[in-house]
């Protein structure tokens, strides 16, 4: 099967970068560009986090843009209370050798798929603002894409940022009510961090394994992601830490992975109190559907293509002597 062109919009947080080593050295995916946004950091420090994530796969040569610095209305709320100030762990890693290329990563977002047409996948693993923000130059943009994956919201009402919200959509609702307002269920679908609570805990088992194998991806994937399991253990209560960005990633590279979804009519609440809830329509008189959502994922299959991913020799940590 040939490999999937993508494009992918992202904080870079610890997650998202675990989710761009799945879109570079899988073999699943060809990524075209990568566009960043202010979420879990500035969007210069995601920017700079996706760089290191993309050397450490062995790519240097995938553009990255920088996009908005904040959402369409609201303050700019990070997450490094999950990440570490740095977003990845606070593991200090040293400066990417390639920086980022010209162009706003809104422009991007419209500009490959018109080179493109219907061959490219959006993945988004951040909140929205970008995209909102290139459907209001042109709301035709979706069909332009072949499918657009989003990691966003919870479709079980259960939040990780509030009580009922996905910090995604809640960090900027009204670019999830346009994406939503814009979106067809045929082309355009979330895994929402529900799935990530259910299919994508790295237990203690899990972390181990990363840390036997040993090779440049595992141990750049534990050691990122040491913050996100402190979160796990003091607040979520999860097993271990969670990938939500990693298991969005896996079902836009492998769609079989899903074993359980809906067709929905959704809308994204921008009141105070539900900042961010999904509200969604199943009654028989709902209108039509505007979203697939991914219930559930096969957690066996997930974390087969990621262990098999960062099994991969890859590139030498940034920072590391050479191995060998
Ligand atoms: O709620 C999880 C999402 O928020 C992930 O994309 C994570 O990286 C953070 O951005
Ligand atoms: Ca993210």
């Amino acid at each position: 099967m040939p490999a999937l062109p993508l494009i992918i919009d992202t904080d870079t947080g610890s997650d998202d970068a675990v989710a761009l080593l799945l879109a570079a050295a899988s073999g699943l995916g060809d990524i075209r560009a990568v566009t960043t946004v202010a979420g879990n950091v500035p969007v210069t420090v995601a920017a700079r986090n996706a760089l290191i994530s993309l050397e450490t796969a062995g790519r240097t040569d995938i553009p990255v843009h920088l996009g908005c610095a904040g959402p369409m209305l609201r303050e700019a709320s990070g997450a490094q209370d999950v990440h570490g100030e740095d977003g990845m762990g606070n593991t200090g890693l040293p400066d990417p050798g390639a920086a980022p290329r010209d162009g706003h990563a809104v422009e991007a977002l419209l500009s490959y798929p018109r080179r493109h047409p219907g061959e490219l996948t959006l993945v988004t693993l951040a909140p929205l603002t970008n995209i909102a923000a290139a459907l209001l130059i042109d709301p035709e943009l979706f069909t332009r894409y072949r499918h657009v994956y989003c990691m966003a919201g919870a479709a079980d009402l259960a939040g990780n940022v509030s009580p009922t919200a996905e910090f995604n959509v809640w960090a900027d609702p009204e670019a999830a009510r346009i994406v939503t307002r814009a979106a067809d269920a045929d082309k355009v679908t979330w895994i929402g961090w529900d799935v990530s609570r259910k299919d994508a805990v790295m237990t203690p088992a899990d972390q181990r394994r990363l840390q036997e194998l040993g090779t440049p991806m595992a141990t750049f994937t534990h050691r990122i992601n040491r913050t996100v399991a402190d979160f796990a253990r003091n607040v979520t209560g999860l097993a271990g830490y969670d990938l939500p960005d990693p298991i969005a990633m896996a079902v836009a590279l492998d769609p079989a992975l899903i074993t359980e979804q809906e067709r929905a009519h959704v809308q994204i609440s921008v009141a105070d109190e539900t900042r961010g809830q999904l509200v969604i329509d199943r009654r028989v008189s709902a209108p039509a559907p505007n979203l697939t959502l991914v219930r559930r994922v096969d957690e066996a299959g997930f974390k087969k293509l990621l262990f098999d991913t960062v099994a991969a020799p890859g590139a030498p940590l940034p920072g590391d002597a050479p191995a060998g």
